[in-house]
Parts: C-alpha cells; structure tokens; sequence
C-alpha cells in the first residue's frame, strides 16, 4: 500500500514536471531589448545644435508690437515661410525622441514624462502651423517653453550650481 501510495505520488510529480516542461515551451520568451541608437551629441550639444535652434524658430515666427499706427503682428506670410516654419517643428517633435535613448534618458521616468512633453507641445505646434493660425502658434510657443522649463528645473539648473 505504502508502495502504491509513493508510486502515485511520483507518477504526480513527473505529470506536473511534464506540464510545467510543456508551459515553458509554450510560452514565448520575451525579445531581447537592442539599444539600436547612437547617441553622438552629449546632452549641451544636442540642446544648443539641435532643440535650441528648431525651438527658436518656432518662438519668433510669431510676435506682436506696437506702432503708431496700433498693434501689428509678425507671422509667416508665405507659403514658403510657413513650410520652413514647419520644419523645424518638426524637427523639435522628432529631437524629443532623440532624449528618449536609453544612455540619455537613463530610465528615469521624470525624464521620460519631460521629454515626451516636449514632444506633444511641438506636435500641437505643427498642427497650428498646419492651420496658418498665428495665435495657435504662439500658445504652443509658450507650452513649448513649459515643457523645457519644466525639465530643466530639475535636470539642468541644479548640476551648474
Ligand atoms: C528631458 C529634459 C530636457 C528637455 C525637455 C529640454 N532640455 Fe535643455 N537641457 C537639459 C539638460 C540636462 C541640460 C544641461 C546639459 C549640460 O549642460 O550638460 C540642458 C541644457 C540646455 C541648453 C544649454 C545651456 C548652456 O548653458 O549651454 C539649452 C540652450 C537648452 N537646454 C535649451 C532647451 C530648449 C529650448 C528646450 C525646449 C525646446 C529644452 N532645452 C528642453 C535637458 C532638457
């Protein structure tokens, strides 16, 4: 009896062993993570060469002043203008990604939620100047700025002091 009981507990564990065996088959690994990028800027480079220009494009292409004649406004006006103008949002909303590499971006999930920020606003520019809206495009300027600011209070200012 103590036999039988001990040969129905192996048989047990070799069908458990077996299903285990037939789970690890069937269950796919996981891809291996490959750093596919190369980062050759540092972070000051890539900002002043790269973020600072596309962004600055994108500030002064709107402004108002005023005159003696009243208040006048700076815009593109052709369509050229506004192409070029395109372009560097463009630029801006694609140069976020360039932040999200993984030696530059270093897992750090307030990084990460900055520089996908960045991101957003120049995309919310791109479709201002999709639009020609002149406004438009001054307020994601200032949300553009926002999202710079909002990383550089925590990842720039403090690392010059
Ligand atoms: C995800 C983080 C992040 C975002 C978003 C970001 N920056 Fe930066 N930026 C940095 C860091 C970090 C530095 C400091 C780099 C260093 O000096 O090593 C820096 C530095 C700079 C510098 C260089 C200043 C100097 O002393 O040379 C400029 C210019 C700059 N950023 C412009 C911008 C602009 C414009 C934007 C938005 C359009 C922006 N940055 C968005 C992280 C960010």
């Amino acid at each position: 009896m103590t036999n039988f009981m001990s040969f129905t507990r192996v048989k047990l564990i070799l069908s458990v062993f077996a299903f285990s065996i037939l789970v690890s088959c069937a269950k796919k690994e996981p891809e291996p993570i490959v750093e596919s990028f190369v980062s050759y800027l540092n972070i000051n480079q890539l900002m002043n060469w790269v973020i600072d220009p596309a962004a600055d494009a994108v500030w002064d292409s709107v402004a108002w002043y005023s005159t003696s004649g009243g208040e006048k406004m700076i815009a593109p006006k052709t369509d050229e203008q506004w192409s070029n103008l395109r372009n560097s949002a463009a630029t801006l909303m694609e140069a976020s990604n360039l932040l999200l590499i993984n030696e530059r971006a270093r897992g750090d999930e307030k990084w990460i939620k900055f520089a996908k920020k960045l991101g957003l606003s120049a995309q919310k520019a791109l479709v201002a100047i999709d639009a020609k809206n002149p406004q438009a495009v001054f307020d994601t300027g200032t949300e553009i700025d926002g999202a710079c600011e909002a990383c550089h209070k925590v990842f720039a200012y403090p690392n010059r002091k």
